[in-house]
């Protein structure tokens, strides 16, 4: 496993159109193991393949990525008390991923990116979807999303078309953030 390198605005390469991924070969599981370190190095919760300059539509996603030192969790749901396991990784990997029926009701998260780092602004999206898409070795599977996941997996299928999530802002709220993010590059 290797971390490589995540492109930031303004990388024309993030503009990019990812390609669907036709091999289900061992290069993939690499660029997929590669993704996973590099996403927990940064670290995030969300990372497509061209965010590591890779023109593949393939997501990683793990909305709880460990933390060694969090304390089991004491719960009182469902009537009586027990015992749950810190957080640990759930890695979750979307090959060729597609939204079949994205809801009407939106959710509004404050998203940020590994490629705009230390930028973070709400944007609106439908509050669930439907997914269909590969795993590594190619089988179809669907899935009902929501809450963080839902948001997390449409910000990241919009990397596959190009788009970052600072394109959903106004034209001058976009402006204020790169300016923003400028400032941030000059000062560290
Ligand atoms: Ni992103």
């Amino acid at each position: 496993m290797a971390i490589r390198e995540i492109l930031e605005v303004p990388d024309p390469r993030l503009k990019t159109i990812s390609s669907p991924v036709v091999k289900f070969d061992d290069e993939l599981k690499t660029l997929v193991d590669d993704m996973f370190a590099t996403m927990y190095d940064a670290p995030g919760i969300g990372l497509a393949a061209i965010q590591v300059g890779v023109p593949l539509r393939v997501l990683v996603i793990d909305l709880q990525p460990d933390d060694p030192d969090a304390e089991p969790e004491v719960c009182n749901h469902g009537g009586h008390q027990h015992t749950h396991q810190p957080t640990l990784k759930q890695p979750r990997v979307f090959v060729n991923p597609e939204i079949l029926e994205p809801a009407q009701q939106l959710a509004t998260y404050s998203e940020g990116c590994l490629s705009v780092p230390d930028i973070y602004a709400d944007v609106d999206r439908p509050a669930t979807c439907r997914v269909r898409y590969q795993d590594v070795e190619g089988a179809v599977h669907e899935e009902d999303l929501g809450g963080l996941m839902a948001t997390c997996i449409q910000h990241e299928m919009d990397h596959l078309e190009g788009i970052l999530f600072i394109d959903h802002l106004s034209r001058l709220k976009r402006q204020m953030v790169l300016k923003k993010l400028d400032k941030l590059r000059k000062a560290a």
